[in-house]
């Protein structure tokens, strides 16, 4: 009976993954979406210690190690995530998804403890689980704290010298001590100690290589592992719903680490030994070429009496926090009856839909944003396309320069507009490190400065005419 109503619990759980899962895809529902995930996730984790603590009649003591453990990961995850500032996001993601690897790490070990207390002969499925729970679990944990890290600038990029090698080795002396565990029945604790303590070390060794900048694409990847280490941990202790959140979160990760790659037109491979906008092909330095600039006031003219607008957000607009300030210049034209429209590159930033968090933050209607090929429909009707600390995914050389480190990844064709403003500080490149011959065409010009100061003084001009 009890375990009947464990076993609806988790399916009612599982369900509420999915539902929630599904409702984040739309920033319409996915404050919804993340409550009802969240609400299952605290179904079948108090219905697991109520109902299998009756089942196993457990002592008060246990309870209150295992709330008191509760208590203090929810307090901290609740402070964290409430003062976590938007650029901090990556980080926070990071070092969750490590303690996710932890957990299941910790579960493997434990389970590997309670066999041997239990004498039983392991199953092969139990022994494999165990291994990969292990692996897995070890690999994300100290790849993540690599990761954090590194975004939050406390650690370096630094790698060994041979460290391809180095890291093949290690690999294989892991799959050596796997097969022991399995062709031995169970293997032996230092056998299992030393597999826990190669998969910590590899975790340090695959993550150390990967560029800073490349790491949102690391951190998707290390979160596909968390999930998968928490399928094999699920699998090891029972557990359903463990083991259908665990497949949500790979297979999750596994899609957004393959769609940023499509994005930026990288294999993942590329991504994981860092060498991106390393190369000078296609870098042309900007040489005899001149760019214009132009003045807040002509940009306030010429953006007034447009009737289209579209804006192209990017990096720079993250770090100016310019979002709010660009929200206004739009309610200031639209109420001059201007048509403004946003166009949203999948990689602009640095984190998988950075740009449309921060316009959500900045109320900006959800509609008003166009994906790329939507945005590519519209540019050539445009009459103004402001640019806002965005730089390669408007480089028009992955259209039309072979020999640049970004040719054939997808870009937004602002440069087919009838103008073209840029906000930056400088003629600096972006994240590839390369020229943007878009600067230097005879529609564009350069508005310099702190994307949010220009932004709001683009306001003001416009409110003056
Ligand atoms: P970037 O190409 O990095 O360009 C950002 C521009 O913002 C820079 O050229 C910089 O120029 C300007 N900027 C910085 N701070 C500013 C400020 N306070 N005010 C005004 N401008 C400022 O950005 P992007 O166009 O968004 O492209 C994203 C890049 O990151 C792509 O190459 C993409 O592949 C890569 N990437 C993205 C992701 C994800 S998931 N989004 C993951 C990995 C890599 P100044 O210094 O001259 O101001």
């Amino acid at each position: 009976m009890l375990q009947d109503i464990l076993e609806i619990c988790y399916l009612i759980a599982s369900i509420s993954f999915i539902l929630g899962l599904k409702m984040q895809s739309s920033p319409d529902t996915a404050r919804k979406g993340n409550f009802i995930g969240a609400f299952g996730m605290g179904l079948a984790t108090v219905a697991t210690i109520v109902v299998v603590g009756f089942i196993e009649n457990s002592s008060l003591i246990n309870f209150i190690i295992v709330f008191a453990g509760i208590s203090a990961g929810a307090s901290y995850g609740m402070y964290e995530s409430k003062n976590v500032k938007m650029t901090g996001m990556p980080e926070m993601v990071a070092i969750f998804n490590g303690y996710g690897g932890l957990a299941s790490l910790l579960i493997s070990v434990t389970e590997y403890h309670n066999s041997l207390q239990d004498g039983g002969v392991p199953t092969m499925g139990f022994l494999i689980s165990l291994c990969l729970g292990i692996l897995i679990g070890g690999v994300t944990f100290t790849g993540s704290l690599v990761a954090w890290g590194k975004l939050s600038g406390k650690m370096k990029d630094f790698t060994l010298p041979f460290q391809q090698v180095i890291n093949v080795l290690v690999m294989v002396a892991i799959l050596v001590l796997c097969v022991l565990v399995v062709i031995q029945g169970g293997g032996t604790w230092p056998i299992i100690i030393s597999l826990a303590a190669l998969s910590l070390i590899y975790g340090l060794f695959f993550a150390m290589p990967i560029g800073g900048a490349d790491m949102p694409v690391a951190i998707a990847l290390l979160n596909s592992f968390s999930g998968m280490a928490g399928i094999f941990a699920g699998f090891l202790i029972n557990n359903n719903a463990m083991i259908i959140a665990g497949i949500l979160v790979g297979s999750s990760g596994v899609i957004l680490s393959i769609m940023m790659c499509n994005a930026m037109n990288r294999s993942l491979m590329n991504v994981l030994i860092g060498n991106f906008g390393k190369s000078g092909a296609g870098a042309a330095a900007a040489g005899e070429q001149v760019h214009k600039e132009v003045s807040a006031v002509d940009a306030a003219i010429m953006c007034n009496y447009a009737s289209k607008v579209i804006i192209v957000p990017g990096y720079g607009m993250a770090v100016a926090q310019a979002q709010h300030a660009v929200h206004g210049v739009d309610k200031l034209l639209e109420e001059n009856g201007v048509d403004v429209k946003y166009a949203i590159h999948p990689v602009a930033g640095r984190m998988p839909g950075h740009m449309n968090v921060l316009l959500a933050e900045a109320d900006v209607p959800y509609p008003k944003l166009l994906e790329l090929e939507e945005a590519n429909n519209e540019f050539k009707t445009a009459d103004v396309v402001l640019i806002i600390g965005a730089n390669d995914v408007v480089n028009p050389a992955a259209n039309d320069d072979p020999s640049s480190p970004i040719y054939g990844m997808p870009i937004l064709n602002a440069h087919e507009a009838k103008n073209v403003i840029v906000f930056k500080r400088s003629m600096k490149p972006g994240y590839a490190g390369i020229e943007n011959p878009l600067f230097f065409r005879p529609n564009s010009s350069m508005l310099f400065g702190d994307a949010k100061e220009m932004i709001e003084k683009l306001g003001q001009e416009i409110k003056k005419l």
